[in-house]
Order: C-alpha cells, then sequence, then structure tokens
C-alpha cells in the first residue's frame, strides 16, 4: 500500500509527523513516499503543485496531505499560490466527492459553540461536491454591464452550473454512505429560487429509487444552516454542492469544539482518496509545537478506512483517540480547567502509545 505524504507548509510538517508516527505503529505493510506541496514546492520547485508531486498522488494508493499557505505568498500570482496545490491534486485525481464529519467528543462537549445538550452525542457526515457549481462553472469574469439595475458599470459575474452526470455520482455516494450509516440522507439546496438546485433535488429523487431502505428529505439551505445550531442531532448525512457544503462543513466544525477535530476525505470514483485535516496551515501558530494533531491523525483513520481496505487499524486509531481525550490530554486548543495540556509531540506519542 503506497501513500504519498505532503506535508505542505505552516503546521503542515508538525501534525504529518504525528500522523505518520500513528501509521507506523500499526504494523501494516505501508511504503510512505514524501513531496513537496504548497509554499514549500513553490520555494524548492517553482510551483506549487510540481509535475513530480502530483505524478506521485497518482501512483499512490491513497494521500496524506497536511495543509498549505502562508501570509508571505499572498502577493504571488494566482496560479503560484500555494492553495493552487489543492485545486490541481482535485482535479488531476478526479476526487469529486468531499466527506466532513463533524462528530462531538464527549469530553469535548463544553468546547463546542453550542450548548452542550445540542452537541452531546453528535455525530454527522457532510458530503460536499466538489468539482462543479459556481466555483468552477464558466463564463465568469469582469466587464461592463449592458444591462442590469446599473447599465455601464463595471459588474463582475459566476455562473453556477451542475451537469446530470456530476449530481447522479455524487448522489450514489451520498446513499451508498447513508446506507452505511443511519439511512438517512438530506440533500441540501436551494430549489425555490436555483435551477441548478431544481436539477440537483430531481435527480437526487430519481437516484432514491435504487436505494428505498433510505429516508431521503429536502432542505432549502437556509433552513439548513438554521437546523445546523438548532437540532444538529436530528441530521444523519447531509449531501449538497460545492458552494453550500463549503459553508455547511465550515458552520459544523464549530460544532464539534475546534477545527483541530476535524478530518476529511476527498475522493474519486474508485475510492482513491485525498486525506486532510479540515483546518489550514494555520501560520499563527507553525514551529510553536502547540497545533492540534489529532484531526490529521483522524484523517489517517479514514484513509485506512474509505482506499486501503484496513477498517480494523481504522477503529483502532479512533479508539485511541478516544483514549487520550478520556485520559484527559488536551492541545491548547482544546484545554479547559483540569486536564492536561500537552503539545503536538506528546498527543502524537499518546494516541501511537494507545
Ligand atoms: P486555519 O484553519 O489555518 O486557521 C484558523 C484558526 O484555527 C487559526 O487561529 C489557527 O491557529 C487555528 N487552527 C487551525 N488548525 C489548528 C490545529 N490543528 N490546532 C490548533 N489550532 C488550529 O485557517 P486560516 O487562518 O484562514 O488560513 C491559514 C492558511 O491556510 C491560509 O493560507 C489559507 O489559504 C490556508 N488554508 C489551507 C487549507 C488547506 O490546505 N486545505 C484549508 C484552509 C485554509
Ligand atoms: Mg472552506
Amino acid at each position: 500500500m503506497k501513500i504519498a505524504v505532503l506535508p505542505g507548509d505552516g503546521i503542515g510538517i508538525e501534525i504529518i509527523t504525528e500522523a505518520v508516527k500513528v501509521l507506523n505503529v500499526l504494523d501494516l505493510p505501508l511504503e510512505l513516499e514524501w513531496a513537496d506541496v504548497g509554499g514549500k514546492a513553490y520555494d524548492n520547485h517553482g510551483h506549487p503543485l510540481p509535475e513530480a508531486t502530483l505524478n506521485l498522488a497518482k501512483a499512490a494508493d491513497a494521500v496524506l496531505f497536511g495543509a498549505v499557505g502562508d501570509w508571505k505568498y499572498d502577493k504571488l500570482e494566482r496560479q503560484f499560490r500555494p492553495e493552487q496545490a489543492i485545486l490541481g491534486l482535485r482535479k488531476g485525481l478526479g476526487l469529486f466527492a468531499n466527506f466532513r464529519p463533524a462528530l462531538c467528543y464527549p469530553e469535548l462537549t463544553h468546547a463546542s459553540s453550542l450548548k452542550p445538550e445540542l452537541v452531546a452525542g453528535l455525530d454527522i457526515l457532510i458530503i460536499r461536491e466538489l468539482t462543479g457549481d459556481i466555483y468552477f462553472g464558466q463564463p465568469r469574469g469582469r466587464r461592463t454591464a449592458v444591462d442590469g439595475h446599473f447599465p455601464g458599470s463595471e459588474e463582475a459575474f459566476d455562473t453556477m452550473r451542475y451537469s446530470r452526470p456530476e449530481i447522479e455520482r455524487i448522489a450514489h455516494v451520498a446513499f451508498q454512505a447513508a446506507m452505511k450509516r443511519g439511512k438517512k440522507l438530506t440533500s441540501v439546496d436551494k430549489a425555490n429560487v436555483l435551477e441548478t438546485s431544481q436539477l440537483w433535488k430531481d435527480v437526487m429523487t430519481e437516484i432514491h429509487a435504487q436505494y428505498p431502505e433510505v429516508a431521503l428529505d429536502h432542505m432549502y439551505v437556509d433552513n439548513a444552516a438554521m437546523q445546523l445550531v438548532k437540532a444538529p442531532k436530528k441530521l444523519d448525512v447531509v449531501v449538497t454542492g460545492n458552494m453550500f457544503g463549503d459553508i455547511l462543513s465550515d458552520e459544523a466544525a464549530m460544532l464539534t469544539g475546534s477545527i483541530g477535530m476535524l478530518p476529511s476525505a476527498s475522493l474519486d470514483k474508485n475510492n482513491k482518496g485525498l486525506y486532510e485535516p479540515s483546518h489550514g496551515s494555520a501560520p499563527d501558530i507553525a514551529g510553536k509545537g502547540i497545533a492540534n494533531p489529532l484531526a490529521t491523525i483522524l484523517s489517517a483513520a479514514m484513509m485506512l478506512k474509505f482506499s486501503l481496505q484496513q477498517p480494523d487499524a481504522a477503529a483502532r486509531i479512533e479508539a485511541a483517540v478516544q483514549s487520550v481525550l478520556a485520559q484527559g490530554l488536551r492541545t491548547a486548543d482544546i484545554w479547559s480547567e483540569g486536564t492536561t495540556k500537552v503539545s503536538t509531540r506528546e498527543m502524537g506519542d499518546a494516541v501511537a502509545t494507545a
């Protein structure tokens, strides 16, 4: 099993080091190959996603990714910015389904933005479509308006776009995920005003016929945003488009206590995937040894489950994370009175030992 390890920038190297430490105690035949990505790759090779890195990712069975980005690259032309590496990897690997589980560990209910009783036992999964929607739709650009409210003025425009096959493939992924969990799927759209959402809803309803055991409901995105903070436990699996998913998954992140706890997976049609924490490179705390490595460690567990067919090893990691939290070990972002504050490395060591 070959894994491409791409630590990237900022806290990337610190958190990936701990995830690799945990993988290495599992006694699996894993072959890890490291490569530069993001700002580090730009510095060393002149491009945030060098050909060699992309090829390594393509040849591997899975990609373990840290994070990219740093303020010092803000002035670069868009194509050289570190964040372009993520888009390039998604495109190059055909990753279209983004899984973001939001799970609230019993020990961390106090750290949530919501009242403990609203999040105790929370375990939801947001599935975000990753390749379509207004982020990629053409045409887009700037021009002088010929109509609208202010003809003759400068305007900017993007195109929200989804094709039937794009929606069908994410629908299958979502229904299959729901089958493995609570057999309940909520499809989020804005079909009352958007044509793309109407197609989305039609296709979801059609594909539902192939998964009669799953209870499907549809929710408008504004209501979904509200339900996430009002009664998040009523949701189980949520499937939505690229932009709505981007926003709702960050909102869901705050229910769980810290973004440092949240793993993610981006999958292609064969369940090959890229696994990374939901957070970024956190340049404000990079190099201080205080970043929470658990999101990355849990991403490695997702990798074992989804791409490497090692569900037992994944379960061992999840149980180990649970156990270090039960022991009272906390990095700074989840620390509270009465618990033991530990460094990034100490947290990784504790999980590896557990
Ligand atoms: P961020 O997620 O890096 O940080 C937001 C806040 O959360 C910061 O205060 C940070 O210290 C804290 N934080 C993040 N991860 C943490 C962890 N593991 N443990 C403890 N605290 C943690 O988001 P921000 O600041 O908006 O972006 C920083 C850079 O990361 C930017 O260059 C951005 O473009 C990039 N980014 C990269 C992503 C990726 O590689 N997939 C995703 C999101 C942002
Ligand atoms: Mg986001």
